[in-house]
Formats: C-alpha cells, sequence, structure tokens
C-alpha cells in the first residue's frame, strides 16, 4: 500500500504562523499522550520562533519544555526547525556554539532536527549537519531544507542540484520548504518528479502554508508526484498562513487508499482538544482572524503575505500608503539587485524595507540599509545569482572587499561560553541556561531574574504557611 505520512505542526509552525508563537506549554501538556500515540511521522514542536518566545513573552525555560515534550511524547519524533549557522537567531554563531547548541537539542530530547539556510548556501548548514551526525542517538534524523522561491533562476535543475548536494553531504531526508505558499500544483508535480528521479531513495518532505489557497492542490499533486511526507496543522489551527488541516488530509489519502499511518480517533481528539484553546486566543485578541482567511496577493507578487502586511504597516506609518503601489513594483527590481534571494525572513523584510526606501526617497539606492549592505558584503552567504556590480561597486567602494560568511573567525571557538558565566553568574543553572544566554542574552537574563524572584517568592509562602 502506498504511504504518505504526516508530520503534525500545531505546536510549532500553527502556533507560530497563527498567533506570533505565544502559546504555553500548559496550555497544550494534558492532549501530549494521545498525540504521541495518533500515528504522526513527527511532532514538529521546538525551534523556529518558540525558543525566543518562551524567553521573550512566554515566562518557560525553552529547554524545560522540550523536556517536558519528551517526557510526554516518549514515542514519536520531536521535530526542530534550525536556521543552520544562525541556530534560532538572526546572526552567524560560531562552529562550537553551533555544535553544542545541536548536542543539547538532542540531549533534551530533539529526534529531528530540519535545517535551512535562508539563502540555500549550503555551507551555512554544513557545521549544523555535522554535529547532528555526532550527538545522533539511532533515532536521530537530519533533514536537508531547500527553502522554496520563484525567479529566473530557481529552475526545477537547480532544485534538483540542491537535492543531490544535500544528499552527498549526508542529510537523510529532503524537506522542500515553501514558506510563503506560493508553490503550485504543476510546479511541484514537475519539481517533486524530477527529484524524486534523481534521488528517488531519500525520503522527501513538502512543507508549505496555506495563504495563498494552493496548499490543497499543491499536496495533491505533490502525493501524485511521489511525495513521503506532508506537513499539516490539526484543523482547527489549520489554514491561512498556517498549514493544510491534518484531517483533511488523511480522509482525502484514506480514499485514495494511501496509507497516512494516522488514527483517526486520535487525530479528532487533538483537534476537539485545541478547538477552545483556539477560541480563548480569538476571544483575546492574540489570534487575529485575518491571519486564517486565504489572501490570493502574494501569488501575484511571489512574496510572503506577512510581507505585504509589513509593508502595508510601514507606509502607513510614514503616511505614504498612497506610494504602496510603487513599492510593490519596485520589490521585484530589488530582489534581482540583490541576485533573487528567497524572500524568507531576515530576506524578506530587508528586500521590503529597501524598496520602500527607494520609493520614498525617489532614487534607487540613494540610502541602503545597513542589514542590505552587510548582505552585500556577502555576510549572510552566497546569493542564489551574481548581485548587481553596480550595488556591489556603491556599498565596497573603492578597493573594498567582500566578506565570506565562512571565515576563520565564524570558525573559531569564541568565549561566549565564559562570558556567559561570567554575565549571569548564580542566575545560570545548567549548560542549557548559558546557551539560551549566548543565543537571546538580554531575554534569557530577564527570564532568569524572573525564575529567581519566582522562586523567592514562593520559598517565603511556604514558611508563611507553615
Ligand atoms: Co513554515
Amino acid at each position: 500500500m502506498k504511504k504518505v505520512q504526516i508530520t503534525e505542526t500545531v505546536l510549532r509552525d500553527a502556533n507560530q504562523s497563527l498567533m506570533a508563537t505565544r502559546l504555553p506549554y500548559a496550555d497544550y501538556e494534558d492532549i501530549l499522550p494521545v498525540m504521541d500515540k495518533a500515528g504522526y511521522y513527527s511532532v514538529e514542536c521546538w525551534g523556529g520562533a518558540t525558543f525566543d518566545s518562551c524567553l521573550r513573552y512566554l515566562n518557560e525555560d525553552p529547554w524545560e519544555r522540550l523536556r517536558n515534550l519528551r517526557k510526554n511524547l516518549p514515542n514519536c519524533r520531536l521535530q526542530m526547525l534550525l536556521r543552520g549557522q544562525n541556530l534560532l537567531g538572526y546572526k552567524h554563531y560560531h562552529d562550537d556554539v553551533v555544535e553544542k547548541f545541536i548536542e543539547f537539542s538532542i540531549k533534551n530530547g530533539i529526534d529531528v532536527i530540519r535545517i535551512f539556510d535562508a539563502l540555500n548556501d549550503f555551507r551555512n548548514i554544513k557545521t549544523a549537519l555535522e554535529a547532528t551526525q555526532k550527538y545522533a542517538t539511532d533515532k536521530t534524523i537530519a533533514s536537508g531544507c531547500i527553502s522554496y522561491t520563484q525567479s529566473p533562476v530557481h529552475t526545477v535543475d537547480k532544485y534538483i542540484e540542491m537535492c543531490k548536494e544535500l544528499k552527498s553531504m549526508g542529510f537523510q531526508t529532503i524537506c522542500l520548504k515553501d514558506m510563503a505558499g506560493t508553490m503550485t500544483p504543476y510546479e511541484a508535480e514537475h519539481l517533486i518528479k524530477g527529484i524524486k528521479d534523481a534521488v528517488g531513495d531519500m525520503p522527501l518532505i513538502l512543507h508549505t502554508h496555506s495563504t495563498t489557497g494552493m496548499a490543497y492542490m499543491t499536496l495533491t499533486k505533490a502525493i501524485d508526484a511521489g511525495i513521503d511526507v506532508i506537513d499539516t496543522a490539526t484543523s482547527c489551527f489549520s489554514g491561512g498562513t498556517s498549514q493544510p488541516a491534518t484531517e483533511t488530509m488523511f480522509y482525502a489519502l484514506q480514499q485514495y487508499g494511501i496509507d497516512s499511518g494516522l488514527d483517526e480517533e486520535a487525530i479528532n481528539k487533538v483537534n476537539d482538544y485545541f478547538k477552545p484553546i483556539k477560541q480563548k486566543y480569538v476571544d483575546n485578541g492574540q489570534l487575529n482572524p485575518k491571519s486564517m482567511a486565504t489572501d490570493a496577493q502574494a501569488l501575484v507578487y511571489k512574496v510572503p503575505g506577512g510581507m505585504l502586511s509589513n509593508m502595508i504597516a510601514n507606509l502607513k506609518d510614514m503616511n505614504a500608503l498612497d506610494k504602496f503601489d510603487d513599492a510593490l513594483k519596485e520589490i521585484p527590481e530589488v530582489r534581482k539587485d540583490l541576485g533573487y534571494p528567497p524572500l524568507v525572513t531576515p530576506l524578506s523584510q530587508m528586500v521590503g524595507n529597501q524598496a520602500v526606501t527607494n520609493v520614498l526617497v525617489g532614487e534607487r539606492y540613494k540610502n541602503i540599509s545597513k542589514e542590505v549592505k552587510n548582505y552585500i558584503k556577502g555576510e549572510y552567504g552566497i546569493a542564489p545569482a551574481p548581485v548587481s556590480e553596480e550595488l556591489i561597486n556603491k556599498v565596497l567602494g573603492e578597493g573594498g572587499k567582500p566578506v565570506d560568511c565562512r571565515d576563520e573567525d565564524v570558525k573559531r571557538t569564541g568565549a561566549e561560553f565564559e562570558d556567559a558565566k561570567k554575565a549571569l553568574g548564580d542566575l545560570a543553572r545548567s549548560e542549557e541556561d548559558l546557551m539560551s544566554y549566548i543565543c537571546f542574552p538580554d531575554q534569557a537574563k530577564k527570564f532568569f531574574e524572573y525564575r529567581k524572584a519566582k522562586e523567592e517568592n514562593e520559598a517565603v509562602y511556604t514558611i508563611e504557611e507553615m
């Protein structure tokens, strides 16, 4: 029987896409034993923005959350999303930090590490892969992930080359990550057939979003073309900027005669559990119903929906909403000049802001943001296509030299751990605490202080009780 397995995203991507990752662990702990037996390929539950959100907004220790997930999901695969050399942040970390982060992730319970680089510069995911292999248990899976985008240089052949490279690097599975939800059904069909012909023995995963309304059709074609795993979210947390619905795909696959491995009763129980939780966040405004709607505009401009709403907000702030159409038309120009970067964080914001600046100033690249300058210097990695010569000259100037994002400084062992120990003193209780501080210093310190104060209060309270 043909098989297509399901990764459930409610705890990570659906949570991140629909409600800015504000779902606290306590909200879903009780359903974890059911999820553990639902038959998912994996549960995506950690990484992405969850780490930052735990410290910044939820006063949770992200490592403790992971250990609790492991405890209550002892059998199913726990999956995380990792931004290669950037880990879960926005800068390039030293190799020893990347290695330790992966060591701790596996030690605290992660099985599947999905690793990507915004520019598909695979030098930026190599250290993470090697660390995963070094600390792997027999359940660990290193998944190489491609940021999918559409441009004149992103051809089917180019994607096939990328897949071959991921395979030769030693990844065990390959994921196509369509963060904007702009992959159309026939693109999926051609792409997946091509990839399957080239690296057919490697499991292929499709990650898409319902943003533009394409996702169900795209998944259908992907299934016809031989996809092995698809990402979905329990139905009350599906749709819009989130993934297509788990149960919907379950019933469709069942009728197709394809085995998803899912337990019908369990996946329905999961959805019943999350319904009132969703309602709670709709009622308190944290889940904006707008994010659950379909917005096909992204198909016209080939940019993610979030990027458009960001641009509108920026223009509104500057009282220049009348420039929206011009700014939209400027995006493809900026993107071309920058060598067609995939429009994923942080590139989507950088391209959008530069387009707005160009239009508002009335002259292209009169003002160039610091981030775009760093990108042009090469700090983020190699662009998919050559960056405009004119821009390079403008940014680097006379005799200026490009930067290598994999230079010796990145590879060397930094003083991060020693610095973190000094900065935290007795606020740090574990090596994982040090890692949280290295990744998000201000947020981590604030959380450790909160944790300490809470414990002291509780101690006082207990003594008074006695
Ligand atoms: Co996603």
